[in-house]
């Protein structure tokens, strides 16, 4: 690992912080260290190609991860979705050579987060979901019926009126 770049990198950190015009927002957690790292991503469509226009990141985690992240919203300026989603964490650490073995998994957290807002996206495309409506297909017959039991079984969602 060159650590230099990493000493870099980690003075200057580039993309820290949230953004909160951002269109789509990953976050993951690293189960090696109980680190976090959140991710947000903005499109632009720059002639006819919806492309990264920008991206930040937010890290509760160790220095490794800061520097990758930094790097990784870097990177990614100017891809598609796709050529983003294609990204390994050895390619968004590259910069800083090869990371040594206990540090692998931070490079991984940085693609997981990345990927996580990347299909965030996608995820969010479609309609967005209905405001929850109280109880309509399954609980009210049942409770209304057995409140006793439905009380006592701790398996009926109870929904207040607001
Ligand atoms: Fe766990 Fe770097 S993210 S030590």
């Amino acid at each position: 690992m060159d650590e230099q770049k990493l000493q870099d990198a980690i003075a200057n950190p580039q993309n820290l912080g949230e953004m909160p015009d951002a269109d789509a927002v990953g976050t993951v957690g690293s189960p090696d260290c109980g680190d976090m790292l959140r991710m947000w991503i903005k499109y632009a469509d720059k002639e006819g190609r919806k492309v990264i226009d920008k991206a930040s990141f937010q890290s509760f985690g160790c220095q490794t991860a800061i520097a990758v992240a930094s790097l990784a919203t870097q990177m990614i300026q100017g891809k598609t979705r796709e050529e983003a989603l294609r990204l390994k964490a050895d390619e968004l650490s590259a910069d800083l050579g090869p990371l040594p073995p206990m540090k692998i998994h931070c490079g991984q957290m940085v693609e997981g987060a990345l990927k996580a807002a990347l299909e965030a996206e996608s995820a969010t495309a479609p309609l967005p979901t209905p405001a929850p409506s109280p109880a309509t297909a399954t609980g009210p017959t049942l409770a209304d019926s057995l409140p006793g039991a439905a009380a006592s079984s701790g398996r009926v969602k109870i929904v207040f009126d607001t």
